[in-house]
């Protein structure tokens, strides 16, 4: 039989953008829940996961729910916001928020960006809240985005919300562990919603949590996230509700996080510093957010290229990194051009269709090992080098 030569290249182990970073801390915490008999599906830890984020936001309460989308939706239903309505938020975002807006009936308006950081643009809002009171539209609240971990700046977006008497919804789902001027971010405006989804800063493998000042708001959102079952043995319901609560398994899993929440925060910004370094002294290349990430949490580090001064395009810098199975992405895709928004209107000044076009988010996950970093250096200065840096 003729022998056959095949030259495989060696297997080398995926590198993602950010996944979820857990450990024995974590078992431990979820064995203890399934061991307490809490399976089905609320219970102690959920209680506890509730205070200890309460107690780490600065809110008096805090509800454990299903997703970041299940807090962002059931804060409007909360508030009774509907079909005739208008919900403000920002351009650049995931499409849970711009979702958990359209599954109420209400219409998002897109409001574009600040040119560095992303975050909402409060001088579009100021322009687009005074536009559409004067012409006698309902606009039941403001949904600014923290996006990759940098909070907005509320002291910006809640004068002018509030000049407007209109409430502001966080969508904090990006930014736990960031401040703003001292306060942590999901303590701003009248209601935040935070995720849990495996890519998160932490992770309950799948989960949010809706953090307010007002306890009837939290009250109310506890009962519409349990099918809304008033307190009687039959189960007696008098309007809509919804399966949104998180489990005690998951809550525990929660817990452990929260209590690595800072080393994972500590090493994100490790990670961030060596993108600083790799990217110092390259022309037309920068980090989205700033120069100061001093308060954010850095949960993802996105850098921002611009061709015409660098030479070279984030496509190439993605496929240079995809060809060494590490994983690269662009920003989100702007909600005004997103197919299934057509038709909603926006406030535009360019800023979010830059960012899309230049930006390129890196592997930023507290998992990754100094092999990986190195890894992920080594293709990156390859890359810079071919091009001449
Ligand atoms: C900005 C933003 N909003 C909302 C969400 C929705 O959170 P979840 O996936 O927990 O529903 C996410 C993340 O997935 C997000 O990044």
């Amino acid at each position: 039989m003729e022998a056959q030569l095949r030259i495989e290249r060696p297997v080398t182990t995926p590198i993602l953008l950010s996944s979820p970073d857990v450990g024995d801390l974590e078992q431990q915490y979820v064995m203890r829940a399934m061991q307490s008999g809490w399976i089905a599906p609320l219970g102690p830890d959920v209680d506890a996961f509730e205070r200890e984020i309460a107690q780490r936001v600065g809110v008096d309460h805090a509800v454990a729910l299903s997703s970041g989308t299940a807090a962002l939706h059931l804060a409007l239903v909360a508030w009774g916001v509907g079909a005739g309505d208008i919900v403000l938020t920002s351009t650049l975002t995931f499409a849970a928020t711009a979702n958990a807006i359209a599954y109420t009936g209400a219409e998002p308006f897109f409001i574009d960006s600040d040119p560095v950081t992303g975050n909402m643009d409060p001088a579009l809002l100021d322009e687009a809240l005074t536009a559409l009171l004067a012409a006698g539209e309902r606009v039941a609240a403001v949904l600014p985005v923290d996006l990759l971990g940098k909070a907005v700046d509320y002291d910006a977006i809640l004068a002018v919300a509030d000049r407007h008497g209109v409430r502001v919804l966080a969508d904090a789902a990006e930014s736990l562990g960031a401040t703003f001027r001292g306060r942590a971010a999901g303590s701003f405006g009248a209601a935040s919603a935070f995720s849990f989804n495996g890519n998160k800063i932490m992770t309950t493998s799948g989960g949010g949590m809706l953090t307010t000042h007002d306890g009837d708001l939290a009250a109310r959102i506890r009962y519409l996230a349990t099918q809304a079952r008033q307190p009687a043995a039959h189960y007696e319901h008098t309007e809509i509700g919804y399966n949104y609560r998180l489990s005690n398994l998951l809550a525990a899993l929660g817990r452990a996080q929260l209590t690595r929440l800072d080393s994972m925060i500590a090493r994100r910004r490790e990670i961030r510093a060596m993108y600083r370094d790799i990217f110092a002294g390259v022309d037309g290349v920068s980090v989205l957010g700033g120069d100061d990430d001093s308060h954010d949490n850095v949960w993802l580090t996105a850098v921002l290229v611009d061709r015409d001064v660098a030479g070279w395009a984030p496509t190439e810098l993605g496929a240079a990194l995809t060809a060494e199975t590490i994983e690269s992405r662009p920003i989100w895709k702007p909600m005004h051009l997103q197919p299934v928004f057509v038709g909603s209107r926006s406030l535009l000044n360019g800023s979010a269709e830059t960012i899309f076009d230049r930006g390129l988010t890196l592997p930023s996950g507290s998992v990754l090992t100094a092999v990986d970093l190195e890894r992920v250096r080594s293709v990156i200065d390859g890359f810079l080098a071919k091009r001449r840096y």
